[in-house]
């Protein structure tokens, strides 16, 4: 066995995927999406970060239910038609050789706000696309500006765990290969996390086992819903920054807990829950963090925050700090930051064919992502070309899910959205349903 120490460009192993190095396009929420469907900003923001070359890709938060949106311009996966955007979003990264990931969020107390570009920031009226049934773990505002949110019982949380494990199944009939569940900066589960905004006297307010229960039984259900091989992560707010909020200890026992319910990676990032919070901003300020909870815990970790040089990220991971790299920032200043570390790291990385004149030097052709299990490939991408003429990658999907397909129609786009019982799963092609009716007789 090599023991040779990871790097920027080593593959990582999780479950069925093997991520082709260790940079991840961090989640950034682009307020441009229209009653929560992705547009054509996020087909080409995602899809020139995967021809940049990012092993992953992931969305923005994208909203669970409407109510679980940051602003109405936020990306949602709350509807079934939000599916065939996302699902030609993701054919895209996949493509060009990307694992297209899915933040699922809610924004909880921190809901119904204007984008934050509109300054000053305010809480938006119903009249203005708002909403008043913003939800927290204790009826705590953020800040001023913020809305004063209902105190969520037993049937809200129901609700808001139906409605993470709807998000999900939508997730994967869009073709998502990776899902994060963003339990920080503040957003729903950081609250019921935090002991700033969680007051409860329940069994879900108090101790940390209490404070952690909800977010827990939201991720159980998140994992018992994604395929069994794909990987699961969980971005955290490691540390509050401020008094009597949480702290590294309690994130890394967070972390043994989400650890023993099967997640493949902590996301590890910080602050968000509270504005007297006191940050020491600085180049990987957040990598202590990550590397603290992979050591104590044995858990992969991601470490994010101002990470924007090669040599700098490649250092994370070759001491062991941690598993991937999460850029955000850096990758809006450069879309291709991947290709370019590459060069100044001496690595030699496959370069999109379109694109291979501008390398320097002979560099290998970018495939489209191949993700096989036992052997087999499976998670094809979806090729519309083919899959119209022999149908073998649907046929075998159809076949491993035991699916039967009930109802058909078709999307704005072309599409057909094929809707199914057994696994629940939907599948959208541009192949059309009597090809479908075809394969149900077999
Ligand atoms: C424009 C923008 C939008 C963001 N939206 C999200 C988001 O949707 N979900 C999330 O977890 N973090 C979000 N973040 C935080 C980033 O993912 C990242 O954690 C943070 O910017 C620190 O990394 P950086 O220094 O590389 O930018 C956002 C950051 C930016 C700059």
């Amino acid at each position: 066995m090599s023991t040779a120490p990871n790097h920027l460009f080593s593959p990582l192993q999780q479950r069925s995927l093997t991520l082709p190095n260790r940079i991840v396009v961090s989640p950034m929420c682009e307020y441009s999406a229209v009653d929560g469907h992705a547009t054509d900003w996020h087909l080409v923001h995602l899809g020139s970060r995967a021809i940049g070359g990012a092993a992953v890709v992931m969305t923005e938060a994208a909203a669970v239910s409407p109510e679980g949106r940051i602003t109405p311009s936020d990306l949602g996966i709350y509807s079934d038609d939000h599916i065939p955007q996302l699902a030609r979003i993701v054919d895209f990264i996949k493509a060009n050789g990307s694992i297209p990931a899915m933040q699922l969020a809610h924004a909880g107390r921190k809901a119904s706000m204007s984008k934050p570009w509109e300054t000053p920031s305010r809480t938006l009226p119903p009249a203005e696309g708002g909403w008043t049934n913003v939800v927290a773990p204790s009826a705590l505002r953020f800040h001023d500006e913020y809305p004063l949110p209902h105190q969520l019982d037993r049937a809200g949380m129901d609700k808001v765990i139906a409605d993470f494990i709807a998000a999900t199944k939508r997730a994967v009939a869009a073709g998502f290969l990776l899902v994060e569940v963003h339990a920080a900066h503040g957003y729903l589960l950081h609250e019921f996390l935090s002991p700033l905004s969680n007051t409860r006297t329940d069994e879900y307010g108090g101790t940390l086992a209490n404070r952690a229960r909800f977010p827990l039984e939201v991720i159980r259900a998140v994992r018992a819903t994604f395929p069994q091989d794909l990987p699961i992560w969980v971005r955290v707010s490691a540390v509050d920054w401020v008094e009597g909020g949480l702290t590294l200890e309690d994130t890394t026992e967070f972390a043994r807990l989400v650890k023993a319910e099967g997640i493949d990676l902590l996301d590890t990032s910080s602050g968000g829950n509270d504005p007297r919070q006191q940050i020491p901003v600085g180049p990987g300020y957040q990598v202590a963090f990550a590397e603290t909870i992979r050591r104590e815990t044995g858990l992969a970790t991601g470490a994010v925050g101002f990470i924007t040089e090669p040599a700098q990220a490649d250092q994370i991971l070759r001491t062991g700090q941690a598993d991937v790299v999460l850029l955000a920032r850096e990758m809006l200043r450069d879309p291709y930051w991947p290709l370019h570390a590459a060069q100044t790291l001496g690595q030699t990385v496959p370069w999109p064919v379109q694109y291979a004149r501008a390398a320097s030097g002979e560099v290998p052709r970018r495939e489209p992502l191949k993700v096989f299990l036992k052997g087999e490939e499976v998670h094809p991408v979806r090729d519309p070309e083919k899959t119209g003429k022999s149908g073998s990658g649907f046929r075998d999907s159809l076949a491993r899910d035991g699916l039967k397909i009930t109802s058909t129609r078709q999307t704005p786009d072309g599409r057909f959205l094929h809707e199914g019982e057994g696994s629940g799963a939907m599948i959208i092609s541009r192949v059309p349903p009597e090809y479908w009716d075809s394969l149900k007789e077999k």
